[in-house]
């Protein structure tokens, strides 16, 4: 018995030696540590400070070690910061089995033990969203027009209402919620308040599973039935299937008829059915369709309705602004209507929620990427297999040497950027560049930047046009705060909205 524990004891030592051997042979050990210990378990210790001070570490280590890559830690592990544009450069341009945004995000928002891996790792939603969506674009306008029409007599004031109070974040949710799903699932399914309940309740559960993960790593290791049994997602996909069965059914058949050759099909020109096709060539089932519609609102919804959320409380702060963007909205509507070239030729508008974006912030990490084998960076740096890197996007914002006089709100800097020769197609809101990583930069970035971008130019000179917007008891604007690597819009704010006389 003596000497069995004898044994156990030793082999014990043993392996704490080899673990603080390894650790200290780690490359990650010899990078600049800011927020924390890069020591085992401290290092979680380290991941909660991040989630209150996130923003400011970054921006001290940022400042500190101005282009040198430091590391800081998340919940979920360290990540390996980089801004000197170089290095930015090369991390652009690494494909996906070298440095992998899906894999960094599955690691860092962590609920494939809900979902299971297959939703993460089959990207083909990408292309789709890149390709498809963009390219879907103009045709949609009209009807994101007239969903924006209706949503706006919904949820804000109308004729003779006289100045109203409204939570800004409440009212960009529910405007962006119904135009976006104009473009997800078409009419009349984007009024549907079963189906919207259902999209928000599968988002909350994908957001619970990240925050449960996070704070027990051990739900990780649970087998996938398990997981699925406590969270809400899979019962409200399953649900959202079940509602829209006789749609999907009906989208099923219109493309077989098309299929077929039968020329008199007019397949709709919605996510939805972009995502049938791909989904029968798959030979998925319904269920399968419906996650990915519900996944793609997850990405779409907050980041787009948190961007408009800014841009109505900077508006409201500044109302000096909405003039100078009226005499830039009106003559291009009447002259072309609500399209598409019409929206790109609203530089101020592009610029004020550029501006926007930039001076509130969004994320302060992006870019972020997993090393899929140990990857050496073009300065010498090395990042191990499994850890993350990403770029700090609120200090290179921030920064005065790319942003002169960072620290104040100009609307207008963008379009006079523009305004340059050989710069009209630089410096727009879906443009990402090594200055701005608003959506990530390179292959990996956002794919859907370019129909946020449009639904918001959309939206906001909408708005625009047909309200006055002043905030509630007077400036200045109430601030935003962060919390962990993302910004959460300040939940008291209020905005009192004014339906303009003879509007357009
Ligand atoms: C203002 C609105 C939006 C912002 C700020 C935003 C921001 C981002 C960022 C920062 C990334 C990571 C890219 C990187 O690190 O290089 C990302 C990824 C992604 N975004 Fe967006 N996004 C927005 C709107 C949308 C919309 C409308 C859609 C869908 C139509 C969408 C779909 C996605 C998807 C699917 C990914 C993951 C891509 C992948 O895994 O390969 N986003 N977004």
């Amino acid at each position: 018995m003596g000497a069995i524990l004898t044994f156990l004891f030793v082999a014990t030592e043993l392996l704490v030696l080899l673990y603080f051997v390894k650790w200290k042979k780690s490359p990650l050990y010899k990078l600049p540590t800011v927020g924390g210990f890069f020591f085992p378990l401290l290092s979680y210790l380290g991941g909660l400070n991040t989630l209150f001070r996130g923003k400011r570490l970054l921006q001290y280590g940022y400042r500190k070690y101005r282009g040198r890559p430091f590391k800081i830690p998340l919940l979920s592990g360290w990540v390996v910061v980089v801004s000197n544009p170089a290095v930015m450069e090369d991390i652009r341009t690494r494909p996906e089995d070298q440095l992998w945004l899906t894999q960094a995000l599955m690691n860092a928002f962590p609920s494939y033990h809900v979902t299971g891996k297959e939703l993460w790792e089959n990207t083909w939603l990408h292309d789709l969203i890149l390709k498809d969506l963009t390219r879907s674009i103009g045709a949609m306008l009209p009807d994101l027009i007239d969903e924006l029409e209706v949503a706006a007599q919904e949820f804000l004031p109308g004729d003779g209402d006289g100045w109203v109070s409204l939570n800004p974040s409440k009212a960009s949710e529910d405007i962006i919620v119904r135009a976006i799903n104009r473009g997800f699932v078409g009419f009349p399914t984007c009024r549907n308040k079963e189906y919207l309940d259902l999209v928000a309740q599968y988002s909350h559960g994908i957001v619970t599973a990240w925050a449960s993960a996070l704070i027990f790593p051990i739900l990780l290791a649970l087998p996938l039935s398990i997981g699925r049994f406590f969270n809400a997602a899979p019962n409200a996909a399953r649900k959202c299937t079940q509602l829209l069965k006789p749609i999907l059914t009906e989208r099923r058949e219109l493309l077989q008829r098309k299929l077929e050759g039968d020329d008199s099909v007019q397949v709709p020109i919605d996510v939805l059915q972009m995502v049938v096709e791909e989904g029968v060539a798959r030979d998925y089932s319904d269920e399968r369709i419906m996650i990915r519609i519900m996944s793609t609102n997850l990405g779409a919804l907050h980041t787009t309705s948190m961007s408009l959320t800014n841009a109505l409380f900077d508006l409201a702060a500044h109302p000096e602004y909405a003039q100078p963007l009226r005499d830039e909205i009106a003559p291009i509507v009447a002259a072309e209507g609500w399209t598409k070239q019409a929206l790109h030729r609203m530089w101020k508008v592009d610029s004020f929620l550029k501006e926007s974006h930039r001076y509130n912030g969004m994320g302060v990490l992006s870019m972020l990427r997993e090393a899929m084998t140990d990857v050496v960076l073009i300065d010498g740096t090395v990042i191990p297999k499994g850890t993350i890197v990403g770029v700090p996007t609120f200090a290179i914002h921030h920064d005065k040497e790319k942003y002169p006089d960072p620290h104040t709100f100009d609307p207008f800097r963008f379009a006079r950027l523009r305004a340059q020769d050989g710069n009209e197609t630089r410096h727009q809101l879906s443009t990402t560049g090594l200055d701005w990583v608003g959506f990530g930069h390179g292959r990996q970035s956002c794919p859907g930047r370019f129909f946020a971008a449009s639904e918001l130019r959309a939206v906001l000179a909408y708005i625009v046009m047909n309200y006055d917007l002043k905030l509630e008891g007077g400036g200045p604007r109430p601030k935003n705060f962060f919390f962990a690597v993302g910004l959460v819009p300040p939940p008291s704010g209020r905005i009192l909205f004014r339906k303009r006389e003879a509007a357009s």
